[in-house]
């Protein structure tokens, strides 16, 4: 997160402005955590430009409770095509096969590098409810460069890019983000869902507080919210409208991507396989040409203070993730590590 909204969070935590009590005290029926409520969702929509016929929601149990979701809350056709990019894809399709008939109309190609086809090759799947992809494979560091053509609406798993840069949200049919990457704390799952796809989740046999339509109706307040994560998500959303915006952001994080993947062009020591066309700007996961130094570049890595270079367990290697609050500082320090490491085992 953001240094000046940790620091705000500080300041806020004992005594909310002088109310005498802190916002993880509050009721979220007093009038301060409705403006808290509001003022977050008016500026989570001025972001990304949210056309009014879009809802934002506010939910519970992360980008993983919307796999089944919504499968359970938008498909009425009992059948979801699916896009595997990669690990949290193949999540998501998991916890739609026991939910209805699943169609993976796509899956990258690895040769010579890891790409997303483009959607011209995709099988076709026009009768699913709806079609599901990661728009940022976080763990693999695959993302799209385009949004694919699609005849039904669009549901994208945003859980790691949401935030990063501006979105043609008109293009989707839902979008969801669990919050702990560009949000805030986790606790919070942020739902844009075009207004018409609501009617689906209606007669959907769930818990009303998983359900789209109810929760919309509800202003996502059925029952007591994550009220503290809701309030520190809203301080990112002001601390990034300060930054200028999603495209100020968006060339930030493009800059400091490209500087990491030259890096890593430039030395043979180092090597990421992703076609450039789908190299994400969150997540940079690279090896070592020798993965028997991993684990001492691991170790020279904790020395230098550097948190979570470890490639997730299921891909090994190492990975860089560059979230909207890295600061330039942060990426030079890496920089000046990647290369005195491969110089000093070269
Ligand atoms: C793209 C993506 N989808 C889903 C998840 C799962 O999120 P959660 O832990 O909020 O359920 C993650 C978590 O890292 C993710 O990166």
């Amino acid at each position: 997160m953001p240094e000046p909204v940790l620091n705000a969070l500080q300041n806020d935590l004992v005594d909310y402005r002088g109310r005498g009590l802190s916002v993880l005290e509050m009721s979220h029926r007093s009038s301060d955590f409705a403006e808290i409520a509001a003022k977050a969702e008016q500026n989570f929509r001025q972001l990304l430009a949210i056309p009014d016929n879009y809802a934002v929601l506010f939910m519970q149990g992360g980008a993983s409770a919307q796999f089944s979701l919504c499968v359970q809350n938008l498909d009425t056709n009992n059948k979801v095509a699916y896009a595997n990019t990669g690990y949290w894809s193949q999540k998501a399709i998991a916890s739609g096969v026991p939910l209805t008939q699943t169609v993976e109309v796509t899956r990258c190609t690895t040769e010579p590098t890891i790409r997303i086809p483009h959607s011209d090759t995709w099988s076709k799947a026009d009768d699913a409810s709806f079609l599901h992809i990661t728009d940022n494979e976080t763990i693999d560091g695959i993302v799209y460069d385009r949004l694919p053509d699609s005849s039904i609406p669009v549901v994208s798993d945003m859980s790691s890019s949401i935030l990063s840069q501006p979105v043609n949200i008109a293009k989707y049919g839902m979008i969801y983000a669990g919050a702990q990457k560009n949000i805030g704390p986790a606790g919070i799952t942020l739902l844009i869902i075009r207004k018409d796809l609501l009617e689906r989740s209606e007669h959907a046999q769930l818990p009303p507080v998983f359900q789209y339509a109810a929760m919309e109706k509800a202003g996502s307040m059925l029952n007591t919210p994550p009220t503290f994560a809701w309030y520190a998500a809203g301080l990112v959303f002001e601390w990034l409208l300060e930054q200028g915006g999603l495209a100020a952001m968006a060339e930030r994080n493009k800059r400091q991507a490209n500087r990491l993947y030259k890096q890593i062009d430039d030395h043979a020591f180092y090597e990421n396989n992703i076609h450039e066309d789908n190299r994400s700007c969150m997540n940079v996961p690279f090896r070592l040409n020798d993965e028997s130094l991993t684990s001492a570049f691991l170790s020279g890595a904790q020395a230098n203070n550097f948190i979570g270079l470890k490639g997730h367990k299921s891909v090994g290697g190492l990975r860089a993730s560059l979230y909207n609050a890295m600061t330039d500082d942060s990426v030079d320090a890496l920089l000046a590590y990647l290369e005195s490491f491969a110089r000093e085992h070269s």
